[in-house]
């Protein structure tokens, strides 16, 4: 039985960081699985890693491609140590200029394909075993302009919370990661009708950074991961101060 890293969202940013810094750490994985859709980016990666990799060119999104994959997982029942749920993407604009198309989109990836992920994984997953959600910083307020991308997130901030509370018997141990603003392809697809506040592009970070603290969380066994100070900050502001108010200081710094 072989022991797999499954990442989702590993042709870009911060699943193909996953990639890299799990493979230089030697965790002693038999393979990575490495799921997206774009496959000569896939193969890039999988050439400058150490560890061997099978390639899942797929949407996510799309049923007959889940069902191969869950075929897949029935025939070569890998035990899976670490799944790693990165694909994921948002669409600023308000509510009434995004079409439902595109908003239905962003659920149907964030929310709906990464619980069917978990769940087709879940058989697989041994004691001691990782699962890590990419959920954001989105996920702490309600957003204007990027409402439906913020709500995704806090389904998976949710979800992965009261999964990792389920799985606590099983000794399987789930970390969300609640990064602001990261520096990878995300934001050229997310601005593609509106722009980031200046205000939260001074809190981007790098992939490397975010993902080098997800990773000693998620061994750490930490239900949440938040990567650098004025992200941690806001975190605490959202709990401690009213939500109008949050909403009031937001408008000024646009
Ligand atoms: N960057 C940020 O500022 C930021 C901040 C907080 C949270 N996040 C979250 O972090 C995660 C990773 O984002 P990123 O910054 O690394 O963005 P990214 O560079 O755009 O990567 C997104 C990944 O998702 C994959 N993907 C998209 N649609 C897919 C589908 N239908 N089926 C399979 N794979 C699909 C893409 O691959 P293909 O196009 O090849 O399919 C790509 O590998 C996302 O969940 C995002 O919401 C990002």
């Amino acid at each position: 039985m072989e022991n797999i890293v499954i990442i989702t969202g590993a042709s870009s940013g911060i699943g193909r960081e996953f990639a890299r810094q799990l493979d230089r750490l030697q965790t002693k994985m038999d393979a990575f699985w490495l799921i997206a859709r774009r496959k000569e980016r896939l193969n890039e990666l999988s050439s400058d890693l150490r560890t061997k990799c099978r390639i899942l060119d797929m949407d996510i999104t799309d049923q007959e491609q889940m069902e191969d994959f869950r075929l897949l997982l029935e025939k070569e029942r890998p035990a899976i140590r670490m799944l790693v749920n990165c694909a994921g993407f948002g669409l600023m604009g308000t509510v009434q200029t995004l079409s439902y198309r595109e908003q239905e989109a962003m659920i149907r990836l964030n929310c709906a394909a990464l619980t069917q992920t978990t769940c087709l994984c879940l058989p697989y997953m041994k004691k001691n075993s990782r699962i890590i959600q990419m959920a954001s910083s989105a996920a702490f307020l309600p957003q204007e302009n990027f409402a439906v991308y913020a709500a995704t997130k806090s389904y998976v901030l949710s979800f992965s919370t009261a999964l990792g509370q389920e799985l606590k018997a099983r000794g399987i141990f789930v970390t969300s990661v609640c990064p602001g603003p990261v520096d990878t392809e995300f934001l050229e697809i997310a601005e593609k009708y509106g722009k980031t506040l200046s205000v939260k592009k001074l809190t981007m970070v790098s992939a490397g950074r975010v993902v080098k603290k997800a990773i000693r969380d998620a061994y750490r066994k930490k239900p949440l991961s938040v990567c650098a100070l004025p992200i941690k900050a806001f975190h605490v502001l959202c709990k401690l101060l009213p939500q109008p108010l949050i909403f009031g200081v937001m408008r000024l710094l646009k």
